[in-house]
């Protein structure tokens, strides 16, 4: 199918090149603003002090030390907390999973260690921290239970599913029966890290009281939209009494898709005093809210000698809150990767004292995926095949669990293009058999998978009478490249140059659109744009035929090509009109046009729509220390079409680096006798610096896809998925040692 920017000629001019961050200059050069930075006249600051226990309930709480500090305003406790809404309901933000989300200071309940229960406003920042630490709390404590491993005899099946998440498939064939008279059985029990997102700007809000007594909000969030509805409905406020800005982010992973504590305690001091507040967290409270939480998961392949699937078996036990069902898609991805007869996927849930986990970058597929492409590595050892044959052998060009073909699929060509990119002809099977110097050398390589979203998504555009465009929606740019993209999308359409389009998010004085998330934006936000673009340009089109001698008098839209500012006759450049003289000329001050897009019921109807990678990773291993380098990754995308290859290479490569995280560093330790996270800082929260990653090479695989009319399948997720398994496979072929629990420590290697 050929995708058309232009209404007639199809010129993509912007779309498709590497055009760099048209938001750049403003992020390095310090003009881009973030929710904690925005100034308000006689700004409070709150400080939050955080719950030293993980179970029990506070016995008192005294706050007269605090209080006594000159320059404190208030201390808020669940003793003197202002009413808000009654209605759990009113809490459940736009991607919450069931249950009652957590509200601060309701009551004297703990249920997680770190858990706000005082916020201590000061007329300065310093002196609210200070008064902070003179915030006495006497507990009543009670065994917390954090333990994933022990809680998973008490696993469930969640009663409500989350919206958007799919439940495992209903199981096919006789997966169990398949698997135990399979000739070849691999079965194993794989474990990753509870991880946290640790996005350079810590959550912050910013809530000022305007004059006419609405309220302007700053908030980290990936989407203003899901704050403003959560502010509304918590505090019973009108939409128009709110706007949520948020036009920068310093980086989201998820940790910003639904708002958190700080937002709720900033708007509560504000509404309470009458005065703008700002509250910001610490580093180490970022371990007090949303995290990838641990999964148990078991993989069972069975296979014929040649190592074709016979039974496939993929089960995870997942920790969520006491107080929601928090789910993510962790074992469907098995049946979707592989062709098998007998296929048996199970998910289930179990509680424990820590806040709700949420969606961390590819959340459930980065999990699901390093268990089931780890067992297929095993599964190609004990069959003594090539990783890439193996799965090539078990290829499929349809979704099995739904019974439906994908859209498209080109991940033959990512295996060919990656492998071919890596070397990986050279590799030597055998295990311990490559080596440089004193370090053994391993070759591992894996599959990855994500699904390709859209969301239902608007967008508005305002062509001016000089000829530039504004173009918009509430959603965020998490970092992705979105102001980037749209721009360039929107350039093309109307055929202007880069620097006459603007374009602004973040605001819900913008067209409406959900939070950037699921890498659903580019598709999303990106048809939004082009169609309102569209809409512009044929408004712009048929005042020009109107015109007194229009050149464009006797043309049809189809032969009109949108190129430097003007409308032209397609084959007949001298045939033309400049939109601003169409604009002059008709006397219009401008023409402005909102669009919807949305999912495309038939598409979805008939094909399941999924990104796919191939990724080779090697590792040296110093044989004595035991110390690791990941020393190259080569991953090949097949994600549909690439609006730009330097943002899209940076979204991988970001997502790689997260991987490599994940594989060797990441981990969050619970206390299990206090549950509580004792690494709470970056110090000792490892996460891969500079000295720790090395050659990083992305291919994107050429593949064309009809799910939206731009031909774009989401880059956000994609980069990390698989990773940690093409790592944990190449170090399994380096040192002959199978290392199911991540990450891949020297303790683990040696
Ligand atoms: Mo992503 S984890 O949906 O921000």
């Amino acid at each position: 199918m050929t995708v058309q920017f232009s209404p007639a000629a199809g010129r993509d001019r912007f779309v498709g090149q590497a055009i760099s961050r048209v938001d750049g200059p403003a992020k390095v050069t310090g003009l881009a603003k973030y929710a904690g930075e925005f100034a308000a006249p006689d700004l409070a600051y709150g400080v939050v002090v955080s719950s030293a226990i993980a179970k029990g309930r506070i016995k008192r709480i005294d706050a007269a030390a605090a209080e006594a500090v000159p320059g404190i305003v208030k201390v808020i406790t669940h003793e003197n907390r202002p009413a808000t809404s009654q209605k759990p309901e009113d809490y459940q933000d736009a991607v919450a999973p069931p249950g009652a989300p957590f509200q601060a200071l309701a009551s004297d309940r703990i249920v997680y260690s770190g858990q706000p229960i005082a916020l201590v406003v000061g007329e300065d920042f310093e002196t609210a921290r200070y008064a902070a630490s003179l915030v006495r709390v006497e507990y009543e404590t009670a065994a917390p239970l954090t333990d994933v491993t022990a809680q998973s005899g008490a696993s469930y099946d969640p009663p409500m599913k989350r919206a958007g998440i799919k439940p495992p498939p209903e199981p096919w064939g006789d997966a169990a029966h398949a698997f135990d008279t399979s000739e070849i059985r691999v079965n194993a029990q794989y474990r990753m890290a509870d991880e946290h997102h640790n996005p350079m700007e810590p959550h912050a809000s910013t809530v000022v009281v305007e004059k006419d007594g609405t309220y302007t909000v700053y908030d980290k969030i990936q989407g203003v939209s899901n704050t403003h509805d959560y502010i509304a409905g918590a505090f019973g406020l009108k939409p128009e009494q709110v706007r949520v800005l948020n036009p920068y982010l310093g980086g989201g992973f998820g940790s910003g898709l639904r708002p958190q504590y700080q937002l709720f305690l900033a708007m509560l001091a504000a509404k309470d005093l009458g005065r703008s507040v700002r509250v910001t967290l610490t580093r180490d409270q970022m371990w007090s809210f949303t995290y990838r939480s641990e999964a148990i998961q078991t993989v069972a392949l069975g296979a014929d000698p040649s190592g074709k699937l016979t039974a496939l078996k993929h089960d995870a036990v997942q920790g969520t809150s006491t107080y929601e069902d928090y789910q993510e898609v962790i074992v469907n991805w098995s049946g979707v990767l592989y062709d098998c007869d007998n296929v048996a996927l199970t998910y289930s849930l179990t509680k424990l004292d820590t806040p709700t986990p949420g969606d961390m970058r590819a959340p459930g597929a980065v999990t699901g995926v390093f268990a089931i492409e780890t067992a297929m590595d095993e599964l190609a050892h004990a069959t003594g095949q090539d990783p890439v044959q193996l799965r090539l052998k078990n290829y499929t060009e349809g979704d099995q669990t739904e019974d439906k073909p994908f859209g498209s699929k080109e991940l033959k060509e990512a295996f060919r293009q990656g492998a071919e990119r890596f070397g990986w002809d050279k590799r030597q099977p055998e295990p311990r058999s490559m080596r440089d110097g004193r370090e053994l050398v391993g070759w591992g390589m894996a599959t990855g998978i994500w699904e390709s979203m859209m969301m239902q998504s608007s967008a508005r555009a305002v062509l001016g009478a000089d000829g530039r465009l504004e173009v918009g929606n509430q959603t965020g740019d998490i970092g992705t490249g979105t102001y980037t993209i749209l721009t360039q999308i929107a350039a093309d359409t109307l055929g202007l140059p880069l620097d006459h389009v603007t374009t602004k998010l973040g605001d819900t004085k913008l067209a409406q659109a959900p939070v950037a998330g699921g890498s659903w934006t580019a598709a999303s936000s990106g048809t939004a744009v082009m169609k309102a673009c569209r809409d512009i340009a044929e408004q712009a089109f048929k005042l020009a035929r109107g015109m007194d001698n229009s050149p464009l008098a006797n043309v049809d839209f189809e032969r009109a090509v949108f190129t430097g500012g003007r409308i032209e006759v397609a084959g007949d450049p001298s045939k033309g009109v400049a939109l601003t003289d169409i604009l002059k000329a008709t006397g219009t001050e401008r023409l402005e046009a909102t669009a919807e897009a949305a999912p495309d019921k038939d598409f979805e109807e008939a094909y399941n729509a999924y990104t796919h990678s191939a990724i080779f990773a090697e590792v040296k291993i110093d044989e004595e220390l035991g110390v690791l380098r990941c020393t190259r990754v080569v991953s090949a995308i097949a994600a549909g079409r690439i609006l730009n290859p330097k943002t899209a290479r940076s979204q991988i490569l970001g997502g790689i680096v997260m991987g490599i995280g994940s594989a060797l560093h990441e981990e969050s330790m619970l206390d299990h006798r206090i549950g509580r996270f004792m690494n709470h800082n970056l110090g000792e929260y490892h996460v891969p610096v500079h000295a720790d990653i090395h050659d990083i090479d992305v291919i994107f695989v050429d593949e064309e896809d009809k799910a939206n009319p731009l031909g774009v399948k989401g880059l956000g997720e994609i980069g990390i998925v698989g990773v940690a398994a093409a790592i944990s496979n190449a170090v399994f072929h380096a040192t002959g040692k199978r290392i199911r629990h991540l990450p891949i420590t020297i303790d683990k290697i040696v």
